[in-house]
């Protein structure tokens, strides 16, 4: 795989990706600030709400989110929630007994707020607890658990079917563990149930460390053309201590990677990419722009490798 000295100098949080319940996962990412995800969505909903402009009820949003974990992509942008709030309800509201947690975790989305963005949501991560968790309270409408990282693990009918219905994908914090072998496997697919040809549309954050050549070609050799969001480098979680920073900070300055503004601030950031039919890319990358927040403030990108 192509990442892998780049994931060797990063914390591994394995153990957690695969708990039973959110708790773990959700309480672990809360302690060293993760935000990538509460960072990306306006640039998802803005997505989604393009494609929801042009196609209407012809072609609903349906949106397959890449690395989802427990839902979290659903939950931040179909119900709307921030991370704080998300990890404030399992630290305090959701009960630990399985069913009664689900339950809980459906009401809180469905009652207490309805959602806010209106896509369907499916989602895939390698993680079976996490996508059965994410099912069964109602955070996904379709869930995979499956890694396409391996050479041999091929989608299912139902899988391809997925694919083919979805036309906006999304992923946080993801790629590194998933890399093109996967976006190849979904790409070859996406949107292709389309009655029109608006979409489909990608959003997708990668942090600096992650070498974009393979992922700009993946999305190339399907017909999409993938760019940056000029000025949109999103904070994605604190360093876990200063081990993992001294180890990013000098694998950055080996990519001669200026991490001045950034990295040196203690955190990981990550660049926000799209990716759209040419004739449609502009467009989209418009509303990102629209889109874009109090990061970086204007300031010019640069260190990640120029699309
Ligand atoms: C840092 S978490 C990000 C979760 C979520 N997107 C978010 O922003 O909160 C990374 C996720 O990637 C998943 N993952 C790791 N390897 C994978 C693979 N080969 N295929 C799909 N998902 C994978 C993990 O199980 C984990 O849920």
């Amino acid at each position: 795989m192509s990442y892998d000295n780049a994931n060797e100098v990063k914390a591994t949080f394995d153990n957690v990706y695969i708990a039973p319940t959110p708790h773990q996962y959700i309480s672990l990412m809360a302690k060293i600030g993760y935000e990538i995800s509460d960072q990306a969505r306006p640039y998802c909903t803005a997505a989604a709400r393009l494609l929801r402009e042009h196609n209407g009820n012809a072609w609903p949003v349906q949106m397959l989110d890449v690395g989802c974990s427990y839902g979290i992509g659903a939950a931040v942008v179909k119900y709307g929630r921030r991370f704080d709030e998300i990890e404030a309800f399992f630290a305090s509201r959701a009960p630990k007994e399985y069913h009664a947690m689900c339950e809980a975790t459906r009401m809180w989305l469905n009652i207490v707020r309805p959602p806010t963005c209106d896509v369907r949501a499916v989602g895939l991560d390698s993680s079976q607890p996490a996508i059965r968790f994410a099912l069964d309270a109602g955070l996904l409408d379709g869930g995979m658990a499956r890694d396409f990282e391996q050479p041999d693990v091929t989608p299912t009918e139902d899988e391809i079917a997925w694919f083919r219905s979805s036309n906006l994908l999304i992923s946080t914090g993801t790629i590194g563990y998933v890399t093109e072998r996967t976006l190849d496997v979904i790409l070859r697919h996406l949107g292709k149930d389309s009655p029109g040809d608006f979409g489909p549309f990608a959003v997708v954050t990668i942090l600096r460390m992650f070498d974009l050549a393979p992922i700009k070609t993946v999305f190339e050799k399907h017909g999409l053309t993938f760019g940056a969001v000029p000025g949109a480098r999103l904070p994605q979680r604190r360093f876990t201590d200063a081990d993992e920073r001294r180890k990013v900070l000098s694998l950055l300055h080996d990519r001669k990677i200026d991490t001045r503004e950034w990295e040196d601030r203690g955190k990981h950031f990550a660049d926000l990419f799209i990716a759209a039919p040419p004739e449609q890319f502009s467009k989209l990358r418009d509303q990102m722009n629209a889109r874009r927040g109090k990061y970086p403030s204007g300031a010019e990108v640069t260190g990640h490798i120029r699309l």
